[in-house]
């Protein structure tokens, strides 16, 4: 029967609907806490406790004291004794973005009332490892239990396991008198991201599963039955905080790392601030070393730094008032799959691509993740209506995790039967996993991605001719290939919406100017299987001319560096077929004129240096200078460090010449520049 409107109470609804998703966090707690085996990414349950937070409040109902919005962690397991901990465990409330940041700051003024002065407010940032948290009982100074979180209030025992891990000592390094007679040390079991993909390497090589991510793998490890396993998979471990026995220690979060520090704990890098602003500033700067720390970290810590202060703001039920975690961008989160694209790349290889709903991926948005091909998108299980998992981290191109709760009724894709673009039947050559299209020089597809390779950065580095004027010009059939680019009648494109006299003043400019490159490049931008930008650059070096590459046969060619046989079988294919012969004559009829650079002079008094260019100069374009001072024999480098042997600076330069100052780096100016560029 149906329910009519009056029938539907909204009430109810409201109930069942908080019922079910503290049912949904308490099964995804058991499965992370207890199994160390989360099916969710840790945004998608951050989201779901968000939900239910909202909602509880909206009910205006008691909150049980058992809703997952009020416990940390979840019911001990069997496996191990429980432990009670002599002062609870608590968890830290979250803040997304700077509005919630902003709030803690405020919540806290509020709190502390008029007779805190702006500057008398000390924060102290803290880098949020991503690991577990473990409760460690020293009694005489001496380690007696060590027990993981559980539900806040007991935890599993894992002394003999805790034992193998060495930032933990044993015996606290103090004078009898300084140390309480029982004390609770807590702090972070981690697994460092080098010993994570060593363990994953293993586990692989010896059937076993991989685990999805660090902090998977340090709880994992660190709930063995047998300590010998866990003593085998390298965790590691920082103090941040005191429960029982703590308080008289130190009169503040500062002092208190320094006196565990001082006790034999490791300990992290941390900053204090005065307000929000240091705060941001801190948060950005380590999301910035997030990449090039040795562990993983997912936020940053904000505390109150004064004990007193904090005791006076006191606790919710699962976290301090006085502390908060600002979460980075989820790099992990869950979308829908809308489609499976394939695309065509540009020596044919059809790639799947999922089509997915908008979602923010590491701070940016991201609607398409490639698969890579057939086989793993049918590894991942992936398919139109899916739930997946998509993950970007730092400024890896996004991809598809794997899909969640895969439905039984799913109608999983299949390669096409022919080349989505052109038709053409589709190829597997023997011993690779990707399939091609067989159009080849007639599949439009192959040519736009051609041209766009031809035209990058990279190879020619023509400016101005995008993706979309790529697409029409070939649509229109005024670009059949790469030689036509040079030969293009611009008069035709005048009238051509979106395309100006000056887009077209520039990009003829552009064009003119491609015609002078080093070979490296236009051997780059011809885009010979199996032959990328390094090994165009051996080619060239090798042979010196583009006349006597071509004559090259396979034995000569072996002969370079890094160029095996199947190379070397590639590029006589390549200059044996008569399209690409008649492409590279007309290229170099229009005035292409690839050139080998001058010799690299030894006795350039910047050869084998490493130079960094920073700012602007007046009589030479940056990138032109790199390139020229390259081929003088210089090691252009993009970033200032320690083996910098000269920074040349123009006008405008900031943080690269501090840092060189900083470090002690030889600075140049543009003076100097042109002297060792025109240097004889
Ligand atoms: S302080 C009462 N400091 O993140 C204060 N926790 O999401 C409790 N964590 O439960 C924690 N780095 O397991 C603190 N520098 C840090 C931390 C940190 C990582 C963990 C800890 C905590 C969880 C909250």
């Amino acid at each position: 029967m149906a329910i009519t409107s009056q029938e539907f109470n909204i009430d109810e609804a409201l109930k069942q609907h908080i019922s079910a998703l503290r049912r949904t966090l308490k099964e995804h707690n058991y499965r992370y806490y207890t199994l160390d085996a989360p099916s969710i990414p840790d945004a998608e349950y951050d989201r779901l406790l968000r939900q239910l937070e909202i909602l509880e409040a909206e009910s205006g109902e008691v909150v049980p004291a058992d809703s997952p919005s009020q416990t940390v962690g979840a019911m001990v397991s069997q496996t191990f004794a429980a432990r009670e901990h002599l002062e609870p465990l608590l968890s830290l409330a979250n803040a997304f973005n700077g509005v919630e940041a902003d709030a803690f700051v405020q919540r806290i003024r509020d709190a502390l009332g008029a007779e805190i002065s702006e500057a008398g407010l000390q924060f102290i940032i803290e880098p949020k490892v991503d690991g577990l948290a473990v409760n460690l009982r020293y009694e005489d100074g001496r380690l007696t239990i060590a027990a993981t979180r559980g539900d806040g209030k007991a935890g599993e025992d894992v002394t003999d396991n805790i034992r193998t891990i060495a930032d933990i000592p044993w015996h606290l390094n103090a004078s009898d008198k300084s140390i309480p007679d029982l004390l609770e040390v807590r702090g972070e079991v981690y697994m460092s991201k080098a010993a994570f993909a060593d363990l994953n390497a293993r586990q692989l090589l010896e059937g076993g599963a991989a685990f999805a991510n660090p902090r998977n793998a340090a709880a994992g490890s660190l709930r063995q039955l047998d300590a010998k396993v866990t003593a085998l998979r390298s965790l590691s471990f920082f103090a941040y905080g005191v429960g029982f026995g703590g308080r008289e220690l130190a009169a503040s979060q500062s002092e208190l790392l320094a006196l565990l520090s001082s006790f034999g704990f490791a300990t992290q890098e941390t900053a204090v601030v005065n307000d929000l602003s240091g705060l941001l500033l801190g948060y950005e700067l380590l999301q910035q070393q997030r990449a090039d720390m040795l562990y993983e970290i997912d936020g940053v810590v904000y505390k109150l730094n004064d004990f007193a202060l904090q005791q006076r703001i006191g606790a919710v039920a699962r976290s301090p008032r006085w502390a908060i975690a600002h979460k980075f961008p989820a790099q992990e989160v869950t979308t829908v799959v809308n489609a499976i694209l394939w695309q065509v790349g540009r020596t044919g290889v059809i790639t799947p691509v999922a089509d997915l709903q908008p979602v923010a991926v590491g701070g940016v948005m991201v609607s398409r993740a490639t698969l890579h091909n057939i086989d793993e998108l049918q590894r991942k299980q992936v398919y139109a209506g899916a739930t997946v998992i998509v993950r970007r981290a730092g400024d890896v191109i996004p991809e598809v995790v794997k899909a969640i709760e895969v439905d039984e009724q799913a109608i999983f894709p299949s390669l096409p039967d022919c080349c989505p673009v052109c038709a053409a039947s589709l190829f597997r050559v023997e011993g690779e996993v990707a399939w091609r299209c067989s159009g080849g020089l007639s599949c439009s597809a192959q040519l736009k991605e051609r041209l766009r390779h031809f035209v990058s950065r990279g190879a020619m580095d023509i400016e101005g001719l995008g993706d979309k004027l790529i697409a029409r010009l070939v649509e229109e059939n005024l670009l059949s290939d790469i030689a036509k680019l040079y030969e293009l009648d611009f008069e035709s494109l005048s009238d051509w919406q979106g395309v100006g006299d000056k887009k077209i003043a520039n990009l003829k400019q552009a064009i003119e100017s491609s015609k002078q490159k080093p070979l490296a490049r236009f051997l780059h931008a011809l885009g010979i299987r199996h032959v990328g930008s390094a090994t165009s650059a051996a080619l060239a070096t090798y042979f010196g001319s583009l006349d006597a590459l071509k004559l090259a046969d396979e034995e000569a060619l072996i002969e370079v560096p890094d160029v095996g046989p199947e190379v070397a079988a590639s590029i006589r294919s390549f200059f044996a077929e008569a399209h690409n012969c008649d492409v590279i004559e007309r290229l170099l009829k229009q005035g292409v004129e690839p050139f080998v650079p001058q010799q690299l002079h030894s006795d350039h008094p910047l050869a084998g240096k490493t130079v960094v260019l920073t700012g602007s100069f007046s009589a030479v374009q940056r990138r032109a200078a790199q390139e020229q001072l390259r081929t003088l024999g210089v090691k252009p480098a993009s970033s200032v460090s320690k083996n910098t042997d000269v920074l040349i600076a123009g006008e405008k330069a900031g943080s690269k010449l501090t840092k060189a100052r900083e470090l002690g780096v030889m600075v140049a100016d543009e003076v100097a520049l042109m002297e060792w560029l025109n240097w004889k």
